[in-house]
């Protein structure tokens, strides 16, 4: 059933919303598969596994026709050199969604299957995920990256995709600038 008219108080100190709807955690040990360098990944998951990214998602419910929004928060770090990031996914049902950069400095990047596009994110930064794009968040600083994402209900998420066919590049630390180096290159 559709819900009613509410507003949603963003909680700046934790990426939190309140009302709340769930809230994800992933670790080092949800993200198997994803970092280029295994024994890297591996170290830090046998270690202090550490959150990795935290998902907050307001009240509104994944149904046909209403907009859901989360909040993500990615925590700083590398894995052998390689920034921390969500797992990226695809939408089943191709359509558009919008993210808004909230705090921290990170980037998106979108992968067709064939072009990888990067955008680079900061507070007050809208990216857009046209239909069909592949999309994946990668915390380029030295603080959390938190942004807000807005998307069709009824969207989905496939995970599957992305593990299939990558994401195009991946994000390593740089002497200055954050270094995109082709996916499949290691
Ligand atoms: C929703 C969306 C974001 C991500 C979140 C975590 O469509 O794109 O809310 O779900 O940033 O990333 P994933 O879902 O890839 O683990
Ligand atoms: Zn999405």
């Amino acid at each position: 059933a559709p819900i009613d008219p509410m507003s949603v108080t963003f909680q700046p100190a934790t990426g939190g919303m309140n009302p709340s709807g769930p809230v994800l955690s992933r670790r080092m040990s949800d993200l198997e598969g994803l970092f280029a360098d295994t024994a890297a990944w591996q170290e830090a998951r046998d270690g202090a596994d550490p959150v990795v990214y935290e998902v907050a998602s307001s009240p509104v419910p994944e149904a046909p026709g209403e907009l859901p929004q989360s909040i993500t928060t990615i925590h700083p770090g590398t894995v052998g050199g390689e920034f921390h990031m969500t797992k990226g996914h695809q939408h089943p049902n191709p359509q558009g969604e919008i993210y808004f950069g909230l705090s921290g400095t990170g980037g998106l990047l979108l992968f067709d299957g064939t072009t990888p596009k990067w955008i680079p994110m900061a507070p007050g930064v809208i990216g857009y995920i046209p239909p069909g794009w592949a999309h994946r968040s990668v915390n380029t600083g030295d603080e959390p990256y938190r942004f807000l994402a807005v998307y069709p209900g009824d969207a989905g998420h496939d995970y599957g995709w992305v593990l299939e066919h990558g994401m195009g590049w991946r994000v390593r630390r740089g002497a200055a600038e954050p270094q995109l180096v082709p996916f499949r290159s290691e």
